[in-house]
């Protein structure tokens, strides 16, 4: 069984929410953490608070969108710790809205930051790891990416890709000795609906005829608040990929996030369609 003590992991988004506990988690359980995201104060005060002494934790503030800043995040990686064992792929937000009235690069971003920049950071990792012959790749995807949800359609494609890239991967890297897995997590109380609302906003303005439903959808995260998992729920999990010698394809938190992947793996797609139709 690997130990966490001494692994080198780097964790995207750990700025706040689910990478920040995941950092914090992970440093307390002795890894060597590579925290990063765009806001330097968050990062260089988690950094100061886990290990004052800098020797077993490294920040490297960038935009994850941004080719030279991924570069950058690998090869200081590299320069301070001289490998990688693992890469906690987190970084992410939601774009809401309808698809009629969403322009196109807001949807474009939303994939950028998801997708196409957690693929690039991956490709920067891997020739090390394959190298090494281990690693542990953990994305953070979401029950979204089982069960789409109308205004949400956008983030949720985003989290659907991620389902089948981390599938796709696991299958590659196997012959590597490098093991990949998902975690899906349901709604736990972080930034996450902050910086929807904030990446959202301007579009909102314009969603005319759909406007009424938002509210409605708005308050289906309210409900959800009674039974919202903290950040900790899903950095546990992580922990236990990082650690375990044969990690599950996917795991899920809290149990309402298992209860709504069980009723999509049963329910009739027609019912699951009525069950999340838009209400105002
Ligand atoms: N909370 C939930 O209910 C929930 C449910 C399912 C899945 N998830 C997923 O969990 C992950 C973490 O979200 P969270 O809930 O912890 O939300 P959060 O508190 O808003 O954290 C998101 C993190 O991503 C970072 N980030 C966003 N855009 C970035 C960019 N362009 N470059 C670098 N870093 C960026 C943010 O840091 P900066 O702003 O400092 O860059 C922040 O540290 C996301 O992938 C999200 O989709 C969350």
């Amino acid at each position: 069984m690997p130990q966490l003590a001494g692994q080198v992991v780097i964790v995207t988004g750990a700025s706040s929410g689910i990478g920040e506990a995941t950092a914090r988690r992970l440093a307390r359980g002795g890894a060597r953490v590579v925290v990063s995201a765009r806001r330097p104060d968050r990062l260089d005060a988690l950094a100061r608070e886990l290990d004052p002494a800098g020797a077993n934790i490294l920040a490297v503030a960038g935009d994850i969108t941004d080719d030279a800043d991924r570069r950058r995040l690998a090869e200081a990686t590299l320069a301070k710790f001289g490998r990688i064992d693992g890469l906690v792929n987190n970084a992410g937000y939601g774009t809401r809205g309808p698809v009629e009235t969403t322009p196109v690069d807001a949807i474009r971003r939303n994939f950028e930051t998801n997708v196409f920049s957690l693929v690039a950071l991956t490709q920067l990792v891997l020739p090390t790891m394959r190298a090494q012959r281990s690693g542990t790749i953990v994305n953070i995807g979401s029950v979204a990416g089982r069960i789409a949800r109308p205004l949400s359609s956008i983030y949720d494609s985003t989290k659907h890709a991620l389902e089948a890239l981390t599938d796709g991967l696991r299958g590659e890297l196997k012959p590597f000795g490098v093991r990949v897995t998902l975690i899906r997590p349901g709604y736990i109380v972080t930034e996450f609906v902050q910086a929807a609302d904030a990446a959202s906003e301007r579009h909102l303005e314009n969603a005319g005829p759909y406007q009424p439903f938002m509210t409605g959808f708005r308050l289906g995260y309210q409900k959800l608040r009674r039974v919202a998992g903290a950040p900790d729920d899903i950095a546990v999990l992580v922990e236990h990929a990082l650690v375990s010698n044969d990690p599950a394809p996917r795991y899920a938190a809290p149990f309402h996030a298992k209860a709504f992947l069980f009723l999509k793996w049963v329910l009739p797609a027609r019912l699951l369609a009525h069950l999340t139709r838009l209400r105002t």
